[in-house]
């Protein structure tokens, strides 16, 4: 999709669905259908002679207009919007893998990709090599004659692990196989994965996206072609975003610049001002100069993101003392909020997965992950430092 405007803050409040009353800010169009002008419309629009809305668990106002802004903000032709993000995931793979395919992922993946990868795809014929973040050089022997598709999340979720876009597209433009990006904790506004040329984007909208901690959501964009075959996958097995969820979304992305400059302004003076304090053994945060991958994350990346991770010396019990003395915080299993939330990635989201494949992520079993929020940075190191005192 063209941008309209020259900066990204324009075509985020700009773009906008056609006004039907004059109105200023877009409507909601809670329709479950749209009525046909005759029969040759109705026939025309089933036989995908042109598009127009038909059925909202195909298309709506409110999620093309979510979609158009998506599309225009991560430099992509088009898309179709879930009602969470691993729908989004599952119909961003599911359409292109059939029995015998073979799909190369990351080995740091949010922990129910890894699930849909490792356990139910074996069960329908499809199998999987995870490659090793670490060894960027070993990447692309993973590749078999039969593989389909590369998926990778970067920065990583919990472990802030950033994968070499451009590496990775090259791999996968090289042996003719579908690049597929987890945009979730990053958004366009911090990194755009098509200009490295990924052929799909996918997210979770129930994260910064949103911002507010209020709806779930998904969005998958990608070229006319591919999409075709998403929206195809879509239309019949209903994973679609909700008009009113849409809604809230579209609106979202009016204010995501802003609120991903705070968070990205707090995130990183909170890791800096952690890695002087004793308490804390080690701190991950993709523009803290000690990340491993700190060159990388300059390259790819405006801002660090608004996720820092930590351990606390004094492993799992520490951690969970830590954990239970936060005041300010919210213990909650989301991200992405204009509320600071702390969460215990290995006995909560990533429980399912077995400790050596946690490792592999990045998670140790006194990891805390931080989502930092919009409020004022005096209050949170507040709060931290409170708790580290209590924890000891
Ligand atoms: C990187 C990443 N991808 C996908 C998801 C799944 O999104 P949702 O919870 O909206 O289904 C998450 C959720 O935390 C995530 O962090």
């Amino acid at each position: 999709m063209k941008r309209k405007y020259q900066h990204f803050a324009t075509n985020a409040i700009r773009t906008q669905h056609e006004r039907g009353f004059r109105e200023h800010s877009v409507p909601l169009y809670l329709t479950s259908s749209f009525v046909f002008e005759d029969a040759e419309q109705a026939r025309a629009l089933f036989a995908d002679e042109y598009t127009d809305n038909i059925y909202s668990r195909f298309s709506n106002p409110n999620t093309s207009e979510f979609i158009e802004k998506m599309c225009i903000l991560e430099g992509m032709e088009d898309g179709f919007a879930t009602a969470t993000g691993m729908a989004a995931v599952f119909a961003s793979m599911m359409p292109f893998l059939n029995k015998g395919d073979h799909i190369l992922a990351s080995s740091a993946l949010f922990a129910s990709t890894t699930k849909i990868i490792k356990e139910y795809m074996p069960n329908w014929g499809i199998e999987h090599s995870f490659f090793d973040i670490n060894q960027p050089e070993t990447w692309e022997s993973l590749i078999q004659p039969n593989t389909k598709m590369i998926f990778a999340e970067t920065p990583s979720n919990p472990g802030l692990v950033l994968i070499d876009m451009e590496h990775l597209c090259n791999i996968g433009k090289k042996h003719n196989v579908l690049v597929n990006i987890d945009n979730c904790f990053a958004t366009p506004y911090l990194q755009q994965p098509a200009k490295y040329g990924a052929d799909i984007i996918t997210h979770s909208a129930t994260k910064f996206l949103d911002g507010q901690g209020r709806v779930t959501g998904g969005v998958v964009l990608a070229n006319k072609e591919i999409t075709k075959t998403i929206r195809q996958f879509c239309r019949q097995t209903g994973p679609s975003l909700s008009p009113f969820n849409a809604w809230i979304l579209s609106k979202s992305l009016e204010t995501l610049h802003v609120r991903m400059d705070r968070h990205c302004q707090n995130a990183l003076e909170l890791a800096q001002w952690l890695e002087t304090q004793e308490d804390i053994k080690k701190v991950v945060y993709p523009f803290l100069k000690s990340h491993p991958q700190y060159e990388l994350a300059k390259k790819q990346m405006t801002q660090g993101g608004g996720v820092v991770t930590f351990e606390v010396h004094g492993g799992l019990e520490r951690g969970r003392k830590f954990l239970d003395s936060l005041q300010l915080f919210s213990h909650t299993a989301n991200l992405g909020d204009c509320r600071s939330i702390a969460t215990h990635p290995a006995s909560t989201t990533h429980s399912k997965i077995d400790e050596a494949s946690r490792k592999a992520s990045g998670i140790e079993n006194g990891t805390i992950r931080t989502s930092i929020g919009l409020e004022h940075i005096d209050d949170i190191k507040a709060d931290i430092l409170q708790a580290l005192e209590k924890s000891r």
